[in-house]
């Protein structure tokens, strides 16, 4: 067994006590419910975090992207959702192999033109399909905004062979910029909205909302069958400190760094960037902040350097390892090809990224 102290900078640090703690936390939230959750699994892209969701009693996975389905897998996943807009013909062979090896594979329906496509890719797949009806409910990206015009895409699935309409699904995306406080009123906006589109459809159909942000609050309305939260089981900046659904003790990954270099009173640089933090930032500027507590904030990066502000930075020295909790935890999963498990400060195993760059 290593100690952290062993570890070379930068590195990624995921707490497997506090990383299953927060899967409990979310698989009895929605258990407690009747929800049931299916993980968005673009957030921590590992085999081994999706068997343990599965474990807990998660019924499915949701993906971004084909190759991210692919790259789980391993996980025994059964039930895949690709929430992404299919359009291309080109990838009907993957669709094809990918529904072999499950029992249940979803893909979305987020426009009539992309619906046009869609029943293209099916019929060149040959496969059977469920699909899910995007609805815009304020975010302002793919989906419907009106009844009428979901009753045109329901048309197009049931002409198709190979479709069938299995559910209605939002990602409310803008809530993170809600005040906390106002979080309950905004999730009932957000159901208002699809159950308007949704019962012009057809009223039997299920709601599939929920991110990291509602998961909860969602699966206590009553009003939904199916979540799908994808960064709550890591958690970072906009999670614990500006919508605060978590604490920041339960956030799960850090980023560990080392100070490199004083340049100047009040500013440290450390040896991760962008190319570790990304160029993600809170609407404050904030790329990180030290997961100590200390007023000490990356307000700067480069690919290779991040520039240390705050009231603490002076109490830095050269050689220095500072963690560091990421604004946005995503994208810093998606830049490093496996992370350090630890328990407490000890190192206890090393995990790929299995769909690392599977933008595909
Ligand atoms: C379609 C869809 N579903 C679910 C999620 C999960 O959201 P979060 O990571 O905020 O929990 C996202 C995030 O971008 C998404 O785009």
């Amino acid at each position: 067994m290593r100690s952290i102290d062993e570890l070379t900078t930068p590195a990624v640090m995921l707490d497997r006590v506090r990383m299953e703690n927060n899967i409990r936390s979310m698989q009895t939230a929605c258990d407690s419910a009747g929800v049931k959750l299916w993980p968005h699994i673009k957030t921590h892209k590992m085999v081994e975090v999706a068997r343990r969701q599965l474990a807990a009693g998660a019924a499915g996975l949701t993906c971004a992207k084909l190759g991210e389905a692919e790259a789980m897998l391993p996980s025994g996943v059964k039930r895949l959702f690709i929430a992404h807009s299919l359009v291309d013909v080109r990838i009907a062979p993957r669709l094809a192999a990918l529904a072999d090896q499950l029992e249940e594979l979803r893909v979305a329906a987020t426009s009539v033109t992309q619906t046009e496509a869609l029943v293209k890719v099916a019929a060149a797949a040959a496969r059977p399909l469920k699909v899910m009806l995007a609805v815009d409910t304020g975010l302002g990206r793919e989906g419907v905004r009106y009844a009428d015009y979901a009753k045109r895409i329901a048309a197009l699935v049931k002409a198709s062979p190979y479709l069938t309409l299995a559910g209605i699904y939002t990602h409310e995306g803008q809530l993170y910029a809600a005040e906390p406080a106002t979080q309950q009123a905004r999730v009932d906006e957000v159901l208002d909205r699809l159950a308007t589109v949704r019962d012009g459809v057809d009223p039997k159909l299920p709601l599939w909302p929920g991110c990291s942000v509602t998961a909860k609050l969602m699966a206590a309305t009553g009003r939904v069958q199916v979540v799908r939260p994808g960064a709550y089981m890591f958690g970072d900046l906009s999670l614990a400190v500006t919508t605060k659904v978590m604490k920041r003790d339960d956030v799960a990954v850090h980023v560990l760094a080392t100070v490199i270099d004083r340049p100047e009173p009040g500013l440290a640089l450390i040896d991760a960037g962008s190319k570790v933090f990304s160029s993600d930032k809170t609407a404050q500027g904030v790329f990180a902040i030290d997961a100590e507590g200390r007023d000490i904030q990356v307000l700067r990066v480069n690919e290779e350097h991040g520039y240390l502000r705050g009231t603490d930075v002076d109490l830095l020295e050269v050689g220095d390892r500072l963690r560091f909790i990421p604004a946005h935890i995503c994208p810093v999963i998606n830049l490093t090809d496996h992370v350090t498990v630890i328990e407490n400060d000890t190192v206890v195993d090393c995990w790929r990224v299995d769909a690392r760059g599977r933008v595909d």
